[in-house]
């Protein structure tokens, strides 16, 4: 993954750290991103869409992992950025984020978060639902401001990993339905308020997709809509977002595309359909979020207590779990992992990682091959750079772990670890006990 290699020392580096020294420098459990797979990444998609010719914005999807220098750097590497929440927005412009790059999601945005949205002169809402079409228009003419909008269909279409599947119409709670003829209710309504430019559509089909085919589908669906709406209301379509989704290796089952290859297939497809609309092309928007950050973050974990359950399973426990890292007790989601002190010692045991969580199903990895481990060796869990640290919390009044990001050599701390102080920042005491004191 990235830059991480075995040096000579036997221990994992990662960006040209050791590994082992980050966790003595930083303790554990410790977040790495790896700076260099990052930009890497970001690069693919941006020149993915210039080989092609097309007019593109990239929008990083903060959710994976949203803070200020991941901000930052995606500003550096002239990405926009999708946000989801007056939390994400909030970090974004701390962070010096253009506003004008920023495109503001949701299902429900509260009117303090479309305000803020609207005073910051965010580049683009994308409205998903007609409440929100009503109260954004509403607070756009009060403060006598165009406001620049994408809607957000619900295409019928959803991926899943491998297959697809295609529902007459889909039940989700997220955009107005294309099938229903809700989503032309709502792009005649949208046309006729004054302070709204209507841009364009979007549509985000599921996440970690391996192939492109669902992707061409939901091209070719929006593609008959924007005929007919410019058919029936004369609208002429500027961008068409098509959300993130695009899968990673997170174990050696999963065989995601290449961004370019994934980008490659939209703009083909785009071309494809547009041809036979005779419209002038669309700008194309995309919203990466786990194929930017996923593979790049690494999570090190100290190893603590042995339990043997004879005959049975060998289980070891580290200092995190599902405070750090949600995704295998939400999605069963699967991660491979090795002792980044032993590098080089051959796989005799068999393992499974249990975090230091009060739940049962606070299990990282089961059944993992690994060298003989003792107490104090350093467990690196892989790919844990999206949905990991921006799921954490504060479950058993664990405190979040710190994030680095390295590069040639250099660690910098990009997030504190979280203190006990910090754990009880918001509590009020019992006022009886206050006044006692
Ligand atoms: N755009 C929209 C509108 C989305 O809803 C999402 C993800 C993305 C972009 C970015 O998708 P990505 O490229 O990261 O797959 N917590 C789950 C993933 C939830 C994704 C929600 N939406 C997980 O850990 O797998």
């Amino acid at each position: 993954y990235g830059t991480s290699r075995i040096n000579a020392r036997g221990h994992l580096e990662i960006g040209g750290c050791d590994v082992v020294e980050l966790a003595q420098t930083y303790g554990t459990p410790l977040v790495i991103y790896d700076e260099e797979y990052i930009r890497r990444r970001c690069q693919a998609f941006v020149q993915a869409f210039k080989d092609k010719g097309m007019q593109a914005q990239v929008a990083y999807a903060s959710k994976a992992f949203s803070s200020i220098a991941i901000c930052q750097l995606i500003e550096e590497e002239g990405l926009s950025l999708d946000v989801v929440s007056g939390g994400e927005l909030y970090t974004a412009l701390k962070a010096g984020f253009p506003p004008e790059r920023i495109h503001f999601h949701g299902n429900n945005k509260s009117i303090q978060e479309l305000k803020m949205g609207l005073e910051t002169g965010i580049g683009c809402f994308v409205v998903d639902n007609f409440t929100e079409l009503a109260h954004l228009h509403a607070l756009a003419e009060a403060c006598q401001q165009k406001v620049k909008i994408l809607l957000r269909i619900t295409p019928g279409i959803e991926a899943h990993t491998h297959e697809y599947i295609t529902t007459g119409q889909e039940d989700s709670k997220f955009g107005f339905d294309l099938n229903s003829g809700q989503a032309f209710e709502a792009l005649k309504q949208a046309l006729s308020q004054p302070y709204y430019h209507v841009l364009g559509l979007h549509a985000h089909i599921g996440s970690q997709i391996f192939d492109t085919a669902a992707f061409q589908l939901v091209i070719q669906r929006l593609a008959q809509f924007v005929q007919e709406a410019s058919k029936k209301l004369g609208w002429q379509i500027s961008v068409l977002n098509l959300g993130g989704g695009f899968g990673i290796r997170y174990t050696a089952e999963d065989t995601p595309l290449l961004p370019q290859e994934y980008v490659y297939a939209l703009c083909d497809s785009v071309h494809k359909e547009w041809q036979t609309l005779r419209q002038p092309l669309p700008e194309i928007w995309i919203e990466p979020g786990r194929s930017i950050v996923g593979e790049a973050g690494t999570t090190v974990y100290t190893i603590g207590a042995f339990k043997e359950v004879p005959g049975v399973r060998q289980y070891i426990s580290v200092d995190g779990g599902m405070s750090d890292n949600l995704r295998v007790a939400l999605y069963q989601a699967k991660y491979e992992a090795c002792v980044a002190n032993r590098m080089t010692e051959d796989n005799s045991e068999v393992y499974t990682v249990a975090g230091k969580l009060c739940e049962t199903g606070d299990i990282l990895i089961w059944d993992l091959p690994l060298p003989r481990v003792k107490e104090g060796d350093l467990l690196a869990v892989f790919c844990t750079g999206a949905y990991g640290y921006s799921m954490a919390n504060n479950y058993n009044r664990i405190p979040r772990p710190a994030v680095v990001m390295v590069r040639d050599g250099e660690a910098h701390l990009i997030i504190r670890r979280e203190t006990y102080g910090d754990l009880i920042r918001n509590d009020i005491p019992l006022m009886s006990k206050i006044t006692q004191k």
